[in-house]
């Protein structure tokens, strides 16, 4: 067994979706700019996504840039917007290497032309990919998702079911995170994934993000291995 199988693979989760807090504190209480933190950060999500194609994960959704953090300090915006872009560019090849299919999601308009035509070339080049799929949320925001499924699914003159909603969210490909973890001590979605997350098992963490290795990753994993997943039924029913 490799150091990084959980215990309980058989209760493996399907799909992880993370929020990746606590970058900013992490640089601070180093004595440095925030933007450090953030670039520590973005190691540490590389990182998270070569374990959890390694573990057998399905789908990691990382929660990247709200679209409420446009509202942070100009400079600390343009150096996130600029690791994103240099990211996409350094990366996709070993995603690639890896047989990871990325996908951005998001409101790729509200990017500049360069950032937009990075994101388009990383995604062509793993679309064939049928290892972990990553979705990378940045400009997203829960609302914005359930309101953009809503305009698809009025244009496509389906019936308005939950079914046919769904289908149109930005993760419409992918079943909803079995797990959502949150690091950084905060205890809230932050407009998330706010449709797909209705019966998530929710897991969160004091640890600030850059500080979120394969340990603590096992630590959830082991959480979540324990919970009973009721959906609304009784637990007699669950365990029949
Ligand atoms: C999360 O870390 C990354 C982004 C929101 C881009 P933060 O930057 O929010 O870090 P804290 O919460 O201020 O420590
Ligand atoms: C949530 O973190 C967004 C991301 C991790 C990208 P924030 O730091 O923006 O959340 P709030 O503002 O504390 O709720
Ligand atoms: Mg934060």
């Amino acid at each position: 067994m490799s150091s990084n199988q959980p215990a309980t693979a058989d209760k493996l989760p399907q799909h992880i979706a993370i929020i990746m807090d606590g970058n900013g504190r992490w640089a601070q209480a180093r004595g440095k700019k925030r933007v450090f933190g953030h670039k520590a950060g973005m190691e540490r999500a590389r990182e998270m996504a070569e374990i959890c194609g390694e573990l057998g994960v399905k789908y990691l959704t990382l929660f990247a840039f709200s679209s409420e953090n446009w509202n942070r300090p100009a400079d600390e915006v343009s150096f996130l917007m600029e690791l994103f872009a240099t990211s996409l560019k350094n990366e996709s090849k070993k995603l690639h290497k890896n047989n990871v299919q990325l996908k951005v999601i998001g409101d790729k308009a509200g990017f500049d032309k360069g950032l937009q035509k990075a994101i388009d070339k990383a995604e062509a080049l793993t679309a064939d990919n049928d290892g972990l799929t990553l979705y990378i949320a940045a400009n997203y925001g829960g609302r914005w998702d359930i309101l953009q499924a809503s305009q698809k699914l009025l244009k496509s003159n389906e019936q308005i079911t939950e079914a046919n909603l769904s289908q149109y969210l930005a993760t419409g490909d992918a079943p909803d995170p079995d797990l959502l973890i949150r690091t950084g001590g905060e205890k809230r979605i932050s407009n998330f994934l706010l449709w797909q997350a209705a019966y998530s098992e929710l897991y969160f963490s004091d640890a600030l993000w850059p500080d979120f290795d394969s340990e603590h990753l096992k630590l959830a994993l082991a959480d979540y291995a324990q919970r009973q997943r009721r959906f609304g039924k009784t637990g007699e029913q669950v365990t029949g």
